[in-house]
């Protein structure tokens, strides 16, 4: 744990100016924002990384366009903004590159695996927050893309908080919650997937809303695919209000899709979004890959300060080599 977590902007730094670096085109009204100029493949000047780290504050995920990086040239952009982790904790790197997680389209099951429970928050997910320190940030970059279908969608948690009663929003800050591995709902694991789970544990609680550091911001902080219970209610109380809120952060209006090209980068703020890969690509004949670093983040603190408890598994490090 002693290498450095995701670095933030300094206080009182340029993220409220405009950028005099990039170009930053906003895609809706809340989320998601295209930044132009900059060449990802060769080292970025630090005020340029302070303009798209301020991009990303505010914009929760940022997208470049034709920036067809090798493994290695991915792995040197994640490094200007944090501290890669391990490809996945659990289910493992590309070959040669341990910071690099395949993101590939039939790496859990096959396409007539049967059909999973169809509900509006089904897939939704934060990366890892089955772990104490969820990654900070993810990068992920298209490889091989499919002519339609297999776009990922992106929503904003601190919109979803702010949209809630006022009411709401005291009793939520004083709730927290386990989150989990298992076999997305509804879905059949295969072997592997239940056996990698098996030897590399992670389960941890979390409060349902976190302070961002940065910002002051207070973020939903609901995983729908891996935050199984509120600590305290009974079942049917704790299903019932997540039920309430996962419906919440996945409204339309908070949310953003992004049509993949080649080369293509999307890079995020987990801490502030959750994410969604519909599975219409199931339903295609077409492959997709996509390649994932994602950075080492902090433990969350809750509206109270209290931080996040681990249950069961490490914390997520740095890779260094031995890590693997
Ligand atoms: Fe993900």
């Amino acid at each position: 744990m002693s290498s450095p977590a995701f670095t933030t902007a300094a206080e009182g730094s340029v993220h409220d100016l405009p950028p005099r670096h990039i170009a930053v085109h906003p895609l809706t009204g809340h989320i998601g924002a295209e930044i132009e100029g900059p060449d990802l493949s060769r080292p970025l000047a630090p005020e340029v990384v302070e303009e798209i780290r301020a991009a990303l504050l505010k914009w929760k995920v940022v997208f470049f366009r034709d920036q067809p990086l090798t493994h290695a040239e991915h792995v040197q952009l994640a490094g200007a903004f944090g501290a890669p982790t391990i490809g996945h904790p659990v289910f493992g790197f590309v070959e040669g590159f341990p910071q690099i997680y395949s993101v590939a389209r039939d790496r859990f099951a096959g396409r007539h695996s049967g059909e999973p429970l169809i509900r509006p928050w089904t897939g939704w997910h934060t990366d890892v927050t089955a772990a104490v320190n969820p990654p900070a940030a993810s990068i992920l970059r298209g490889d091989v893309i499919p002519p339609y279908g297999g776009d990922t969608f992106w929503t904003n948690l601190a919109t979803a908080y702010e949209s809630l009663s006022p009411t709401l929003r005291g009793f939520v800050d004083t709730l927290r919650g386990v989150h989990s591995f298992s076999a997305p709902e509804g879905q059949a694991a295969t072997d592997d997937f239940k056996e990698k789970n098996r030897r590399r544990p992670l389960v941890s609680e979390h409060p349902l809303v976190r302070v961002i550091p940065e910002t002051g911001e207070r973020v939903l902080f609901v995983s729908p695919s891996f935050l199984k219970r509120i600590t305290g209610l009974s079942p049917r109380e704790s299903q019932q209000i997540l039920e309430l809120l996962f419906e919440h952060i996945t409204r339309p209006e908070f949310t953003v899709r992004f049509r993949w090209q080649k080369g293509s980068i999307a890079f995020w703020d987990n801490r502030t979004t959750a994410h969604l890969a519909p599975r219409d690509i199931y339903s295609l004949d077409f492959d997709r890959q996509l390649y994932r670093i994602t950075l080492k983040g902090d433990v969350p603190v809750g509206v109270d300060g209290r931080p996040s408890t681990a249950i069961e598994g490490e914390p997520l490090d740095a890779f260094s080599a031995g890590t693997a």
